[in-house]
């Protein structure tokens, strides 16, 4: 399948069915889940589908998420462990499931906030220097009227993605054109179509005169720290890359994500890491 055409058709959903997955789904999300331990940049990663079904009711009393989430008994939790990059190789690997789960036709929503962690966490029995950034509920979707769907789907403008001209740029700061970016062009509308936390899309590209791509971080420090370890905007810049590459490659550019700062000028941007062609 086209994956911009996927990435197209993944919204957060926060509204389920009662019905359970499919057992034939649930086993392909448990191989994932099984095969997915390491990030482009090297991180362990540790994948868990967790079905509340077999958890005993104590114990899923404490399995939360602040009401956000309705009717969902499947979960995929995401660990890694503390490394430079491991936020972006947990977005990356976390999305690259997420995709998988909707060409299965199943809804999911990336938790990093609204979930009580400590008691996920426990399920999960996290070992030393692992964190718990994110989890997923997976299941069909529902009714998606729900009133605390629709109210952080308007609060956060979840439809809405800024323009083209915010998003990307040359090296000279000048916006990037959908003409210039050439092949390139769906990747980078994959990007601007992806999730990212409160929608706020702090993804940046710059494609230099050698129309190689760089990706830069918009932060917003007291917002990406307000969870200690756990930076929320790093996971979007995963998420991010994730996109790209997987449309790019569709489009016939091969290449893969390298950290090697080029000597551009853009302040309050952050560099995260550049895409080199093979
Ligand atoms: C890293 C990350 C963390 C998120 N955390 C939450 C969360 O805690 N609660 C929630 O309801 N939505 C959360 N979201 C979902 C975003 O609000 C949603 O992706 C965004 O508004 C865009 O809407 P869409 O996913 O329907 O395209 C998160 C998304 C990302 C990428």
């Amino acid at each position: 399948m086209d994956a911009l055409e996927i990435i197209k058709k993944r919204t957060s959903v926060r509204t389920y069915e009662e019905k359970p997955v499919d057992d034939k789904c649930k086993a392909e999300l448990e191989k994932i889940c099984e095969e997915y331990r390491q990030g482009p940049f090297g991180s362990s990663l540790r994948f868990q589908l967790l079905d509340l079904g077999k958890i005993n009711r104590q114990e899923l009393q404490s399995l939360g998420t602040y009401g956000v989430i309705k009717g969902a008994r499947l979960y995929i939790l995401g660990a890694v462990k503390e490394d430079r990059y491991c936020m972006e190789d947990l977005g990356y690997l976390m999305e690259e499931i997420i995709l998988k789960a909707t060409v299965m036709g199943l809804g999911t929503c990336w938790l990093a906030g609204t979930f009580n962690r400590g008691s996920f966490a426990k399920q999960m029995k996290l070992e030393e220097k692992e964190l718990l950034p994110a989890i997923t509920p997976v299941g069909y979707p529902g009714e998606q009227h729900s009133t605390v769907n629709g109210l952080i789907r308007f609060g956060v403008r979840a439809h809405r993605r800024k323009p083209w001209e915010e998003l990307f740029f040359n090296a000279d700061g000048k916006p990037l054109s959908k003409e210039e970016a050439g092949t390139y062009r769906d990747a980078l509308q994959a990007v601007r179509l992806g999730p990212s936390a409160t929608n706020r899309q702090p993804w940046r590209l710059v494609r230099d005169l050698h129309g190689k791509y760089h990706l830069y971080l918009k932060e917003t420090p007291l917002y990406n720290r307000v969870l200690g370890k756990i930076r929320i905007q790093n996971i979007d810049m995963g998420i991010a890359m994730c996109h790209f590459e997987l449309v790019a490659r569709q489009r016939g550019n091969q290449g893969s994500w390298q950290v090697k700062e080029p000597e551009l000028d853009f302040p309050g941007l952050k560099y995260i890491a550049s895409w080199l062609e093979d």
